[in-house]
């Protein structure tokens, strides 16, 4: 495992009325500097205040690498648009897991006990039948996979590290099993009966399956739909410390396990400024398609901060986000391989050409997101908008296994535990409590 190395220079801090405060400098393995303030409050009293943690480097990771103002993004070393041409979804999970590319031998022991594990247990069946109709399917999720920890006491006691063996079944089961419960999440909100995964159908292809078959017809999706799909998936597997990414290892810190932690990441990705995006999008394309706006309208909203592009801009992605370039141009594959023209998709290349000829837009350096154009996709598959986060969940599983375990395998590991300056009032004079009022 490689680590940051601790530079020779040293970051100097004067404060007043105090002595002059040395920290150690870190740098990591592509370059990246970063002031070591672990020992700033014990030597000088001070924290560090940084609200939304944009400079606050909260771990050293050897998984996902960014360098957002290049527009880079690799995992473990592969360029992201190298895993996308050349790799499948199970792969690129296993690399971002295990550090390698699985050889041919790993990839079927992998792939044999994520089929092996496609089901769930039968009594869970019933935790959907407690669910109304109005309940939004990462709710569903969220609770379901914290559940899931339940039937499996091996992998969840309060060991803070899982054992080699457990921790293999532990990743490959929440892999399959995201996808199975997040199927039944679907089914379950349209009254429709489950379908069971197959033992004979790739990943994608399991997952349609489950959300379109029904007992009298199966559902035969085009290769180009199951391979659409896959890449979704593969391009949402891992994005470093990211809020749902960060909100897993932050669990993880208290030595909570895998279920419990990655339950906790599906909530973080819920919300539309994260994972909720790809929804906002559509919801926003449909605003402007039905209003009659080609766009103009809300972009000069944007810039008056009536309302935001959703789609645009991006904490660390200050140059075109790699994964939105790839999935910009399968949305267009993908719908003349289907035979579908969706106006969505036109207004969503002018929003893009309009927006990045803007001076807001491009002085704030906001381009399309990951989030712009996968849902084109989803819609084109057929796969609701209250879904398109689940769909996130189900890409991101592994970048949270990955990140779990970094944390949970780390002896030194502390546990997560921010300070704040705190703002509100203070000391009152003392007035009896029971007096309050008089
Ligand atoms: N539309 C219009 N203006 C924007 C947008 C946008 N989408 N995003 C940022 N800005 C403006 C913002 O108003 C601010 O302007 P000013 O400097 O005049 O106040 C400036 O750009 C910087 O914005 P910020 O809010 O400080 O940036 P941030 O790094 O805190 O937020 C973000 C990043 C992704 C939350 C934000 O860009 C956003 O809300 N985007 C829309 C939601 C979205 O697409 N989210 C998906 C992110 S990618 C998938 C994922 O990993 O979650």
């Amino acid at each position: 495992m490689s680590t940051a190395t601790a530079s020779t220079n040293k970051a100097k801090l004067s404060l007043p009325g105090r002595p002059e405060v040395e920290l150690p400098v870190m740098v990591g393995t592509e370059g990246e500097h970063a002031i070591d303030v672990r020992a700033l409050r014990d030597q000088s009293g001070y924290i560090t205040y940084d609200d939304g943690f944009a400079n606050t480097g909260s771990c050293s990771s050897n998984i996902t690498f960014i360098d957002g103002e290049k527009g880079i993004l690799r995992h473990r070393g592969y360029r992201i648009e190298d895993l996308a041409n050349d790799s499948i979804f199970l792969e690129t999970a296993y690399l971002i897991i295990y550090g390698e590319l699985p050889s041919s031998k790993d990839l079927s022991k992998f792939r044999g006990r994520i089929a092996s594990s496609a089901s769930v247990h039968e009594s869970m069946r019933h935790f959907f039948e407690g669910f109304p109709d109005s309940s939004h399917p990462m709710a569903i999720l969220s609770a379901m996979l914290n559940s899931l920890g339940c039937y499996y006491p091996e992998m969840t006691s309060h060991k803070k590290q899982l054992d080699e063996n457990h921790f293999d079944w532990a990743a490959a089961l929440l892999i399959s099993k995201v996808r199975t419960l997040a199927a039944m999440s679907y089914r379950t909100k349209r009254g429709l009966p489950f379908v069971y995964p197959r033992w004979d159908l790739r990943y994608a292809a399991n997952f349609l399956h489950m959300m379109f078959s029904e007992p009298y017809r199966d559902y035969n999706p085009k290769p180009e739909v199951t391979d659409a799909l896959d890449l979704i998936l593969l391009l949402h597997a891992d994005h470093e410390q990211n809020c749902s990414t960060s909100t897993v290892r932050m669990v993880a810190s208290s030595g909570a396990n895998l279920f419990a932690s990655v339950s906790a990441g599906v909530s973080a990705l819920w919300g539309p400024l994260h994972g909720g995006a790809n929804a906002a999008v559509i919801e926003m394309l449909e605003e402007i398609s039905a209003s009659g706006d080609d766009g103009h309208k809300a972009i000069e909203a944007a810039k008056k901060g009536e309302r935001r592009l959703m789609g645009f801009g991006h904490r660390v992605y200050k140059n075109y986000d790699p994964r939105a370039r790839i999935l910009g141009e399968a949305a267009k594959r993908v719908l003349i391989s289907m035979g579908i023209q969706d106006p969505l998709l036109e207004i969503a290349q002018h929003l893009e050409q309009a927006a990045l000829s803007d001076d807001y837009f491009i002085s704030r350096k906001l381009y399309p997101n990951v989030d712009f154009y996968s849902g084109i996709i989803l819609r084109a598959i057929g796969i609701p908008v209250d879904m398109f986060p689940v769909m996130f969940a189900i890409g991101r599983m592994p970048g949270w296994i990955a990140n779990w375990r970094e944390v949970a395998s780390n002896p030194k590991m502390k546990i997560h535990r921010p300070r704040q300056v705190y703002t509100g009032r203070t000391e009152r004079d003392y007035v009896p409590i029971e007096k309050r009022g008089e």
